[in-house]
């Protein structure tokens, strides 16, 4: 069993935020979300995050977000001033006194290592009964990561941070990823002895690799994994690398993507096989996609969940369930708990809100439903509004199966239409309307002929 400690009380200064770096979003996450998600599968027997800027709000985004009941308990410990890496695992000195087993340090910036990565380095650093053991990789463009040097045999003589680098030592392209696995006691004797003599004038976490005996460095398989945030533009990086994972897993498992690059796909989004995502379409958060359903192009789905053999089209579904066999859009907006059946059509700018509509039941064009319910095979016309709204407080609207409203009808809410009811065109209705009936609530067309005729004789 290993301890884990989360690096995650620097400001990240070079984000330009006033968001702590580690809140930064990467897709459906943050990044320090991210990195306590990839150690979960480590079973590690504590996660200490130690936090600093903000650590309110880091804290309370860890304890809102958790979704995983293997977690152990969160602990936190607060470094007040952010002197340095080194002297953020100094906070734990009086934390972990009776604490004897291993502990793994990894730093909240670093949110895309796979949980392989972690169980290899733990592996090594068991094996060879490591003091220390630092994830490495040789990276095409190492700036700003601290050089590994190493001997033959991969044990690490020294880590010299970007900034402290000569022009030689700037040649090595073997950089620490900022992950490393610590025999706890060994490392707690030496940690008062690091001393700030650097250009940042920092406690640097790296310069316990001196005082510790063995200390290995493991290359990572794959270098992207290792990529650390500072700056926005890392912060596009990895979510380039992190949509490129998404959607590779997503095409061997048997989905199209049409012109990959203009989509994007959280990881937190299930996809059924012979699914069809095309161009520049999104989908975010816990959404689902039925096997054979066709996405795009130019869609946004959140949070929402689409049946089998459903087509979306230049739409934006969130919060919503829409089932099988039935057509969205073009230019449909369904959200706040909207509920579609199986066989329905809605789209051509109809808007659906916490709406709920039974299987074959079509809004095909121009409408607003909102705080409805709709039963089986009604057709809302071209144009049909609940008005849900009177200024001050929501009502609902109900339409029984088989009713059909009127083009530019208007249901003002609390209303109830009965089944097989039909209502007028142009209709206002106000009150309740019973089932088989035919409702007409509009005035009478009033035609007199020869009107202009007759005003002009008038006139002499
Ligand atoms: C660090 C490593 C560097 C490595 C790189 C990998 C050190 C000295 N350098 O550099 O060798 O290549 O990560 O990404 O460790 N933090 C605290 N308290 C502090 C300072 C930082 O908790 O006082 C946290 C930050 O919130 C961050 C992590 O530690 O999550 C790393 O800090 P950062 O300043 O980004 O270190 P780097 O310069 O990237
Ligand atoms: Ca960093």
């Amino acid at each position: 069993m290993v301890a884990v400690a989360i690096l995650a009380a620097g400001r990240g200064t070079r984000m330009k935020s006033d968001l702590p770096k580690v809140l930064h979003q990467l897709g459906s996450s943050t990044l320090v979300g991210r990195v306590l998600e990839s150690c979960v599968s480590i079973q590690p027997s504590r996660i200490i995050v130690i936090v600093g800027y903000r650590g309110d709000l880091v804290q309370k985004s860890l304890l809102d977000n958790i979704d995983n009941d293997n977690i152990p308990t969160l602990e936190f410990v607060e470094q007040t001033e952010q002197l340095g890496t080194g002297h953020a695992i100094q906070q734990l000195l009086p934390y972990l006194k009776e604490f004897s087993e291993d502990l793994l340090v990894l730093n909240g910036d670093v949110p895309l290592l796979r949980p392989e990565t972690l169980k290899q380095l733990i592996n090594t650093h068991k094996e060879n009964q490591n003091s220390a053991t630092i994830l490495t990789a040789n990276l095409p463009n190492p700036k700003g990561y601290g050089r590994i040097f190493c001997d033959t045999s991969n044990i690490v003589t020294q880590i010299v941070e970007d900034r402290d680098c000569t022009a030689a030592q700037k040649k090595n392209y073997r950089v620490n990823a900022g992950v490393y696995c610590f025999k706890w006691p060994a490392l707690a004797q030496i940690l008062p002895q690091l001393k700030p003599n650097n250009d940042q004038q920092e406690y640097y976490l790296t310069d316990t690799v001196n005082f510790l005996n063995p200390v290995m460095a493991v290359d990572v398989n794959d270098y992207q994994e290792i990529v650390g945030i500072n700056d926005r533009k890392h912060l596009a990086t990895a979510y380039e690398i992190l949509q490129m994972r998404v959607k590779d897993d997503w095409m061997a498992a048997g989905v199209t993507l049409i012109d990959p690059d203009s989509i994007t796909i959280d990881d937190t989004v299930l996809l059924q096989r012979d699914v069809i995502i095309e161009p520049q379409t999104h989908i975010r958060g816990r959404s689902t996609i039925g096997a054979g359903s066709r996405i795009g192009p130019g869609s946004l789905i959140e949070n929402s969940q689409i049946g089998k053999n459903t087509s979306v089209l230049y739409s934006v579904i969130s919060d919503s369930v829409v089932a099988d066999h039935t057509r969205i859009g073009p230019y449909a907006h369904l959200r706040g708990d909207s509920q579609v059946g199986s066989h329905c059509r809605i789209g051509n700018f109809v808007e659906l809100k916490k709406a709920t509509v039974a299987d074959r039941s079509n809004a095909a064009h121009l409408s607003y439903l909102g705080d409805a319910t709709l039963g089986e095979k009604v057709n809302v016309g071209a144009g049909t509004i609940t008005a849900n709204y009177d200024g001050v407080k929501k009502h609902h609207t109900k339409i029984g199966d088989r009713s059909k409203t009127g083009s530019n009808s208007v249901l003002v809410a609390p209303v109830t239409l009965g089944e097989d009811v039909t209502v007028a065109a142009g209709s206002v209705v106000t009150k309740d309307v019973e089932d088989d009936s035919l409702v007409i609530a509009r005035s009478r067309q009033l035609v007199r002929k020869g009107w202009r005729l007759k005003q002009s004789e008038d006139n002499g």
